[in-house]
């Protein structure tokens, strides 16, 4: 179903705001994004809004520091109940490995599904992807659940482990201004080529009307 591949970016200060636009989505999109901005503002309260609201979440925060401090913050984030939680994988393996961990043992604290580990290969604001293969050789050894990439890499994901999970970022539709991404496509070229997970930003975010653009989204999705 087109709904479960889809992820609205709650990028906005204040959690009232971020449940607004949550709700204008939501039958046509089955993930909140929360992201540095509002975890920044509302912190675990924006999981728990998000879960109320009948959301799964991704919280994207992208850690990077040394492992163990890294580890520490994964077990807290892993005891949220979020699906996916993500760092980055210019962090190392050593890195990665204990962010693995610490979601698992946090999920474990409060005997809850541990979130997909997802390492953030190269940010799609990044024009330059040379460094996307040694970043997913690291999520492969580290043990993560899956990637962050651009459409354009998702095959070379697949080809080194087909169940490894894409999730991809900076889609825009063809109408669209690309803002400050780079490696960017349209949201059908990502699920024509296999993305498990699409993240709608601004595309629907700053949209007059986000509800009709998510609606559009989700159908043409569901042709493919
Ligand atoms: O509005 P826009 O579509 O550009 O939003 C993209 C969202 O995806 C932002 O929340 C950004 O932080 C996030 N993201 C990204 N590139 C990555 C990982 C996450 O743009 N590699």
């Amino acid at each position: 179903m087109a709904r479960s591949r889809l992820a609205v970016a709650l990028d906005v200060p204040d959690l009232d705001e971020a449940s607004l636009m949550a709700k204008r989505v939501r039958d046509s999109v089955e993930i909140a994004k929360i992201g540095l901005e509002l975890y920044s503002a509302a912190g675990p309260a924006a999981v728990e809004r998000m879960h109320d609201l009948g959301f799964d979440v991704f919280l994207d925060l992208k850690l990077h520091d040394i492992p163990t401090t890294v580890g520490r913050a994964a077990r807290v984030l892993g005891r949220l109940g979020v699906r996916y939680c993500n760092f980055h994988a210019a962090g190392g393996e050593a890195m990665v490995r204990a962010a693995v961990e610490g979601l698992a043992n946090g999920a474990r604290d409060v005997s809850t599904t541990p979130p997909v580990a997802l390492a953030v290969t190269v940010l799609t604001s990044d024009p330059d992807a040379s460094a996307f293969d040694a970043r997913l050789a690291t999520a492969l050894a580290g043990g993560c659940g899956g990637v962050v990439c651009s459409l354009l890499e998702i095959e070379r994901v697949k080809h080194a482990r087909a169940d490894f999970v894409t999730v991809v970022p900076g889609t825009r539709l063809p109408t669209d201004d690309t803002n400050d991404q780079a490696r960017t496509g349209t949201p059908f070229e990502a699920a024509r080529r296999g993305a498990d997970v699409i993240v709608l930003g601004r595309t629907v975010t700053a949209a007059a009307q986000p509800e009709e653009v998510a609606a559009y989204i989700a159908r043409e999705v569901a042709k493919l």
